[in-house]
């Protein structure tokens, strides 16, 4: 989700598809007097809270170092130029992802593959990485969409043999773990988006980059601000990609509080699809809402998203709407057949699996304080969804 949407109190609407900081009173205080506080120092760059917030950071994803960047785009660019990834390479991406995972790899100069996902999970799986290998790719950039943890060891195996490295999008995925361990902690270098919504967001723009490795995070540190060290010496090329101190101090915060709300979205997300699971074989005919599955079954899932399809999505939308209920797509294009990445010549039907998920997906409401009653509310219009008779549709 990005681009200037406001998402503003709408008192028409009984669940809204989000709830951000401006209805928790106490929440809003606490940031409010972090704002104020940083203000009245003046320290607007880099310093304190950067590196407060990158220290607190790396040690919640359990990696050796975590750098503050302007984005989860810029992470991914950022990671990129590290690994000195450019023209002449190809870097393998889902088509079904946010548009940013290509755009990361083509602001390099490289070449994005688009790859198709499996039709369950819509996530990308080891055996598509390994058909989609060429001389020419040097990365994989598997995506944790919607908070689900992609099946990675498989992948990284195969990454290892290929002499390709792996990059995690983890940009929906905070807080996520993979058999025991952090989502971005796996692949070489794990990027983050801070984005309002995310399920650690900013007042603003924001993102991270995690890394193990000594090199790859000095020469991002670098790379992040003008390749200057000290000040006014300049090392190498780069640019001006700091994660502000204003949102620093605001994530500081607000990560003391991210496992609690993963907890709530796991607890919400988990009692949702046990709700929807059991009425979809009832439904008639392509009324069947199916909820998207794990990649592998004991997945864990932080419910950036809570996606559901049905071949009348349309119908399904305009159903909740009816009922104040508010529901989103992610996302009504794939990659490929975007007007951006139509240069790369993958026509309709070239990546069928992803195009068909397009047309199928519905996101519905989740977030850490729903509560139940409104829970139930989205069931229940599901529910009702499902055994209303397609020929009463107009
Ligand atoms: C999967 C994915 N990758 C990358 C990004 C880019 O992050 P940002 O909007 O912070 O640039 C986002 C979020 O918007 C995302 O959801």
């Amino acid at each position: 989700m990005s681009g200037g949407q406001t998402i503003a109190r709408d008192s028409s609407v009984a669940v809204p598809f989000t709830r951000l900081d401006f209805s928790d009173p106490d929440l809003l205080e606490e940031l409010m007097g972090t704002v104020r506080a940083v203000a009245e120092r003046g320290a607007f760059t880099l310093g304190e809270h950067v590196e407060g917030f990158e220290s607190e950071f790396a040690a919640y994803c359990e990696t050796d170092f975590a750098i503050g960047v302007s984005s989860g785009t810029e992470a991914l660019v950022l990671a990129l130029r590290a690994l000195e990834i450019g023209p002449g390479d190809e870097v393998i991406v889902p088509t079904n992802s946010f548009i940013a995972t290509a755009e990361a790899v083509s602001a390099v100069g490289a070449t994005p593959r688009l790859v198709d996902v499996d039709p369950d999970s819509h996530l990308i799986t080891a055996e598509i990485v390994a058909a989609n290998l060429t001389p020419a790719v040097r990365c994989v950039i598997p995506v944790h969409l919607f908070g689900a943890i992609a099946e990675l060891d498989p992948i990284l195996a195969i990454a290892h043999e290929a002499g390709i490295h792996v990059v995690e999008d983890a940009c929906q995925a905070h807080g996520a773990r993979y058999r025991g361990r952090r989502a971005g902690s796996l692949g070489v270098i794990g990027c983050f988006s801070f984005y309002p919504t995310k399920n650690l967001g900013a007042w603003g723009d924001g993102g991270a980059v995690v890394t193990d490795v000594p090199e790859l995070a000095e020469r991002i540190r670098l790379l992040r601000a003008h390749g200057e060290r000290p000040r006014y010496h300049h090392r190498i090329v780069g640019t001006t990609a700091r994660l502000d101190a204003l949102q620093a101090a605001v994530l500081r915060r607000k990560l003391a509080r991210l496992d609690g709300w993963n907890e709530q979205r796991r607890r919400l997300g988990s009692t949702l699809r046990e709700r929807l699971g059991a009425i979809q074989s009832d439904a008639p005919g392509d009324r069947a809402i199916e909820v998207t599955g794990l990649p592998f079954a004991e997945a864990d899932h932080v419910y950036h998203l809570f996606v559901v399809r049905t071949e009348q999505r349309d119908e399904l939308r305009r159903h909740l709407s009816e009922r104040g209920i508010a529901s989103a797509i992610h996302y009504p294009e794939p990659i490929h057949l975007t007007e951006a990445y139509a240069h790369l010549g993958l026509g309709p039907g070239s990546l069928p699996v992803s195009e068909r998920l397009s047309k199928q997906i519905c996101s519905l409401p989740l977030f850490p304080s729903m509560t139940d009653a409104e829970l139930e509310q989205i069931a229940t219009a599901v529910l009702a969804f499902t055994q209303d008779d397609p020929a009463d549709l107009r």
